[in-house]
């Protein structure tokens, strides 16, 4: 059964997107960017957003990138179909008080349930505005207490061909792994997400546990994972090894510095006609440029 880690709607009580944008519509004329779920008081904090339009649920789970489930951007949905989540183990390690692995809805119990509207933007230049649901990863760390040693912390996506037909191929080098540096993670706009639009996360949106940074590439958003890890040096992180070239560490979206193969002054939000201005770090640098302070963003793309 999932008890905690669904945001948290019985499917009987499951949303339908018109409603959704009913009470969307009367959040907004409250005051509130973005709309509160019907969770309980104990679970809800605060909201957070931006005004954009949001991206249709068939687009947000229907177009996607999850190579453990095919290249093309349709097959996450269907290879995804009957991937099984529950239960869900992470494992904890590194320069962490407590190395352990831990049950999924035993490691977030109790952290509080936010939605959060954000834009997310991909390298090949689309983008998307998407409601999700999860918590913060800083109320997370604090809970999982890393040592004064750790400097960057890593993501690592399940590793199982049986599970993840995509892994037969050897287009990336598996198990997939992202990583953030400390200050990056503990951000309070780095959410872990368990859902959206108010449903839990699909199978091909990573599901059941993914991330999601909004000043950085879709990218850096690594999901379905199943380790968190504690550093004190730089991990390594798939794309960076895949392609150094052309994707550093930090993948913030900078239109200023062009990719090695195309320009990243302009993106398509999907569902629209016109070409958009790529914004630096992604519209978020009021609230995210003083961490990269003093860093040459033309180096460390
Ligand atoms: N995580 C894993 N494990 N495998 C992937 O292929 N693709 C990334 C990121 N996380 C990817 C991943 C890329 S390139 C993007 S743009 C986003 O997931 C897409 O997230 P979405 O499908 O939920 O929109």
């Amino acid at each position: 059964m999932h008890t905690i880690r669904t945001p948290d709607l019985p499917s009987r009580e499951i949303t339908d997107e018109a409603l959704y944008w009913n009470r969307r519509e009367w959040l907004k004329a409250a005051g509130f960017v973005a709309a509160a779920l019907p969770l309980a008081p104990s679970t809800l904090a605060a909201t957070r957003g931006d005004d954009d339009e949001l991206t249709p649920w068939e687009t947000v789970t229907g177009y996607n990138n999850f190579y453990e489930f095919g290249t093309g951007k349709e097959d996450p949905k269907r290879n995804a179909q009957g991937f099984v989540t529950n239960p869900w183990s992470v494992e904890v390690s590194g320069e962490v008080k407590n190395p352990r692995t831990w049950d999924l809805d035993d490691l977030i119990r109790g952290l509080a349930v936010e939605e959060r509207v954000y834009r997310m933007r991909c390298v090949e230049a689309w983008s998307m505005v998407i409601p999700w649901n999860g918590f913060r990863l800083r109320d997370l760390i604090d809970r999982l207490e890393p040592t004064s040693k750790a400097r960057f912390v890593e993501f690592t996506t399940l590793h199982d061909v049986r599970r993840m037909p995509g892994q037969r191929s050897s287009i990336l080098d598996w198990p997939y792994t992202e990583a953030l540096r400390m200050d990056e993670a503990m951000h309070p706009l780095t959410l872990m997400v368990t859902g959206v639009y108010g449903k839990t996360l699909p199978p091909q949106n990573g599901a059941p546990l993914r991330l999601i940074v909004p000043w950085k590439y879709g990218f850096k958003g690594g999901k379905s994972i199943v380790r968190i890890r504690f550093t004190q040096r730089q991990p390594l992180t798939t794309w960076n090894v895949m392609a150094p070239h052309e994707y550093g560490f930090y993948a913030n979206v900078n239109p200023n510095v062009d990719h090695p193969r195309w320009s990243q002054k302009k993106e398509r939000r999907l569902g629209e006609f016109f070409r958009r201005d790529t914004l630096m770090f992604n519209g978020y640098a009021d609230e995210v440029a003083s961490l990269y302070t003093g860093m040459d963003l033309r180096r460390n793309y």
